[in-house]
């Protein structure tokens, strides 16, 4: 038996350049990976895959599937089908990253599958060869896969690792309401936006350690379209900022805001957004 953590990512900044002809949408998104996780065991079985899932600590966790359309389920089979092997696995998870919240909680649960399996039958696939089947799973499985600091770019399956960020305290509020990512892509084609962040000046101003500067850049071109479902995103950034966050900003395709502070005012960015009905997670870059 093993046991894997899959850690939930935020997006610094995210932009879409585009549809590609094959539907998806050409991204350039910074990606971070925060200490909220989900825990995973995995144990070698005689073949295929059986899953037993805990979500009770979540809200809306019964509704998550616990079958082949699970994204830790379909990564396993995906992992088989690579190796052209059926390496039997049960797979042991414990949810506690909000579900459709734009924390890739699904596809990080997807790459601890992958990574597991790799130790578990001690094939010593590369990292490289992890990020593709993360790939067949997932838009946001690659980079979970590897987990950090990167530019994703593609349809989020070409990775270039930045330098790590400083180790800031995190504060996420998830307001109630779901975002279905598909969905979140079709309303963006509808009403692209205008105004687009400067990745390339960002990453730059990261590298420099300029955090203040490049903060003020941070944006997500999908913050607009999910605060048309859930207007509640817009209060949850302006008391996270009047509360001293240096930046507060939605992640993904939502509906999660996220907060980067120093250590002394989380207390005061998580109380500020009580009453909200938002669920609070207090985290930290990893
Ligand atoms: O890759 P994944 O299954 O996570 O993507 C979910 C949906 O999000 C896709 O079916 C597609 O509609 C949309 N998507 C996209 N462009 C991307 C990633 C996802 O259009 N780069």
């Amino acid at each position: 038996m093993i046991k894997e953590i899959g850690r939930a990512k935020i997006n610094l900044t995210l932009d879409i350049l585009g549809v590609r002809a094959d539907g998806y949408h050409e991204l350039s998104t910074i990606m971070q990976t925060v200490a909220l996780a989900d825990e995973l065991e995995l144990k070698k079985i005689s073949s295929g895959v059986n899953l037993k899932m805990d979500a009770s600590r979540i809200k809306g966790g019964e509704k998550i599937s616990v079958d082949e359309k699970n994204l830790a389920w379909r990564a396993a089979v995906e992992f088989q089908k690579f190796c052209g092997k059926d390496f039997g696995v049960e797979i042991s998870l414990i949810k506690k990253i909000p579900v459709a919240a734009g924390l890739a909680g699904g596809s990080t649960d997807a790459a601890a599958v992958i990574r597991g399996m790799n130790r578990l039958y001690e094939l010593n696939l590369t990292e490289s060869e992890l990020c593709e089947i993360g790939g067949r799973v997932g838009s946001d499985v690659p980079f979970c896969v590897i987990g950090g600091t990167c530019l994703a770019e593609g349809r989020g399956e070409i990775l270039t690792k930045l330098a790590p960020i400083k180790n800031f305290s995190v504060v996420l509020a998830k307001p109630d309401g779901e975002i279905s990512t598909a969905w979140a892509y079709k309303t963006y084609d509808e009403n692209p936006a205008k105004i687009h962040p400067p990745n390339a000046e960002i990453i730059e101003q990261l590298k420099r350690g300029e955090y203040d500067a490049a903060f003020k850049n941070f944006s997500n071109v999908f913050e607009d379209v999910a605060i048309k479902k859930i207007p509640v995103i817009v209060d949850l950034k302006s008391k996270m900022l009047a509360a001293g966050a240096k930046v507060a900003l939605m992640s993904g395709s939502g509906a999660t805001v996220f907060a980067l502070t120093d250590e002394k005012s989380v207390k005061k960015i998580s109380s500020s957004v009580e009453g909200t009905g938002a669920q609070v997670f207090i985290t930290k870059i990893f």
